[in-house]
Order: C-alpha cells, then sequence, then structure tokens
C-alpha cells in the first residue's frame, strides 16, 4: 500500500465495453471532484496514456451519458502496455501531471495491466469489474452483464417465437469467451431447452438421442444456446454437428454477436456502476489501494488485483441443477 496522499486520479475504460462503463465514469468523476481531486480522462484505454492522450474533466463533462452504452472515453486492447517501455511512456506521461491514482474500468486482463504498472511504478490503481461475461471472481456483479443478458433474453424470446411458428429447432450463441453467464442466465430466462457453456461438458451424443426422440414425435422445436466459448467451438459448430446428425431436422444457427455489448445500460447496471465509481474514489483516498471493487452479499468487497485476476467466477452446482431439471 502506498501512504502517498492521493490528489489527482485518472480514469480509463479497457477491454470490451460494457453497458454501464459511463455510468462508472460519471460516478468517478463527481466523487473525485466532491472530494475536491483534479480528476482526468484518458482515451482508449492505456492507448491514451501511452499516446499522451489524456484531458482534465469537471463535473458538466459526465452530464447526460449515465443513460448512454459504449464509454465516452473509449476503449482498446493495449499490447503497447505489456510492453515495459510502454509503460514507462504511460508512467511519464502521468507523472507530467502529477496524476498519482488511476481507476481503470475493465476486465481481468485490464487488471493485469494495472496490477503490473503499480507494482512498477508505485501509482495506485483500482479495477473495476466492467465486461458483460461475468468472468471475474470477487464481486456478484459485473458492470454490463445485466444489459447483456437482458438483450440477450429480448433477441432470444422473439427467436423463439419464429422457431415455434416452424417447428424448427435454433442453435442461439452468445457471448462469453470463457464463461457461460450469459448463456446460463439467458437460456434459463427464456426457458431454452439445452444450454452449453464452458464450464460443464455437454454429452453431445445425449443430446442427438434426446432430439432424436422429440423428432420421432414430431415436435423438434427446440432451443439451444451456446456460449461463444463452449468446449464444443460455439453455435456454428453445434449447429453444423445436429445438422449432419439430424439431417431430417429444420435447423437454424443465429449468433447474436456484438448487439449484447452495446445499448442502454440496464438500472441494475447503472446502480452497481454508480456504487462501484464511488467506492473506487473513496479507496484511493483511503489508501485501499491496487484492489478491484466489488459488491458481494449487497456489501462493497476489495480484491487484491492480483487475485481478481488470477480467479474465475465459477457457475455453482445448485445452478446447473435447475437447469437439468427445468430444461427436461
Ligand atoms: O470480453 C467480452 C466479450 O464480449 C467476449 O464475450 C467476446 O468474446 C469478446 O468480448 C469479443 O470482443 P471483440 O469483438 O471486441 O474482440
Amino acid at each position: 500500500m502506498s501512504a502517498k496522499k492521493v490528489t489527482k486520479i485518472a480514469v480509463l475504460t479497457s477491454g470490451g465495453d460494457a453497458p454501464g462503463m459511463n455510468a462508472a465514469i460519471r460516478a468517478v468523476v463527481r466523487t473525485g471532484i466532491y472530494n475536491g481531486l483534479e480528476v482526468f480522462g484518458v482515451t482508449r484505454g492505456y492507448n491514451g496514456m501511452i499516446e499522451d492522450d489524456i484531458f482534465e474533466m469537471d463535473s458538466k463533462s459526465v452530464a447526460n451519458i449515465i443513460q448512454r452504452g459504449g464509454t465516452i472515453l473509449k476503449t482498446a486492447r493495449s499490447k503497447d502496455f505489456f510492453t515495459p517501455e510502454g509503460r514507462q511512456i504511460a508512467y511519464d506521461n502521468l507523472k507530467k501531471r502529477d496524476i498519482n491514482g488511476i481507476v481503470v474500468i475493465g476486465g481481468d486482463g485490464s487488471f493485469k495491466g494495472a496490477q503490473k504498472f503499480s507494482n512498477e511504478f508505485d501509482i495506485p490503481c483500482i479495477g473495476l469489474p466492467g465486461t458483460i461475461d461475468k468472468d471475474i471472481a470477487g464481486s456478484d456483479f459485473t458492470i454490463g452483464f445485466d444489459t447483456a443478458v437482458n438483450t440477450a433474453v429480448e433477441a432470444i424470446d422473439k427467436i423463439r417465437d419464429t422457431a415455434d411458428a416452424h417447428d424448427r429447432l435454433f442453435v442461439v450463441e452468445v457471448m462469453g469467451r470463457d464463461a457461460g453467464y450469459i448463456a446460463l442466465h439467458s437460456g434459463i430466462a427464456t426457458g431454452a431447452e439445452n444450454i452449453l457453456i464452458p464450464e460443464s461438458k455437454t454429452d453431445m451424443e445425449a443430446l442427438v438421442r434426446a432430439l432424436t426422440e422429440k423428432e420421432k414425435r414430431k415436435k423438434l422445436v427446440n432451443l439451444i444456446v451456446v456460449a461463444e466459448g463452449d468446449e464444443f467451438g460455439g453455435g456454428n459448430h453445434v449447429g453444423d454437428f445436429l445438422k449432419q446428425r439430424l439431417p431430417n431436422a429444420d435447423i437454424r444457427v443465429c449468433i447474436l454477436g456484438h448487439i449484447q455489448r452495446g445499448g442502454a445500460p440496464s438500472c441494475l447496471d447503472r446502480l452497481i456502476a454508480s456504487r462501484m465509481g464511488y467506492h473506487a474514489v473513496e479507496c484511493l483516498i483511503n489508501g485501499t489501494h491496487n484492489v478491484m471493487v466489488g459488491i458481494e452479499d449487497n456489501k462493497m468487497k476489495y480484491t487484491p488485483l492480483d487475485n481478481a485476476v488470477k480467479a474465475k467466477q465459477k457457475i455453482s452446482e445448485e445452478w446447473l441443477k435447475i437447469v437439468k431439471i427445468l430444461a427436461s
């Protein structure tokens, strides 16, 4: 922990954007200003730190953004920041403005960068979990997940209508490179018959047997929600496999893709983003440094960035059991 008083802070968004990032930026800026800090925005994630794209923000610069998707600061996955030279330039750019605290809103890759940076240069960093995938340990929520799931649910409900009208089997791929949370939540909420996620192995032969049975009974209206990171290889692979194994079935594949990342944040995402943003600044001020600010059991939880990086959330056995029972 650094004992130095934090007086000037920078905020940036990094990695894939997530609805609610703007609400978090707003909270960081306004809490900082309320506490007498100078607050700077960095554009395009760590790239802006390296390219010296850093500007002072005031209360007005975050007006009218709480309801907007995307991120006003723009975002990027910076390769240069993962080199010692890149981090040195980034540090020099902060140093010349006397910036001595950073808030990074992003996923575990972004936290990895923050941790390295703060080890090297003794600048305290606070991470806020901003990712639609909900794949970070130390928080029940990540900013953007709730909106993404609601977007997926709305889309899958629509797909259900057309699937039903044509007696079709639909394979719907939702996002989640390493995590099945979007698939799990949207699948349960739309009554999907099958949910394929990376955290649990699917017996594809058993799936084919079950679908063949349904086909015999002329009841092959079936929704299969697949996480893009499922071990079988995502929606197209699952679709191709099923088309091969069930040649008489009417099968369609729909990849929902990036619509899940955009749009106005849900009320929940705005609330958690505001709360986390507020506490990020409090942490910088009170010396709780190099942590990710999360929420568990409706209480703030501060996880050392190192641990937030390493551990992913586990999907509980309870959920997996519920899926099995309700989809049968
Ligand atoms: O990390 C969030 C996420 O939406 C993943 O689910 C997905 O695999 C990835 O981002 C896609 O990111 P991009 O298209 O920006 O490379």
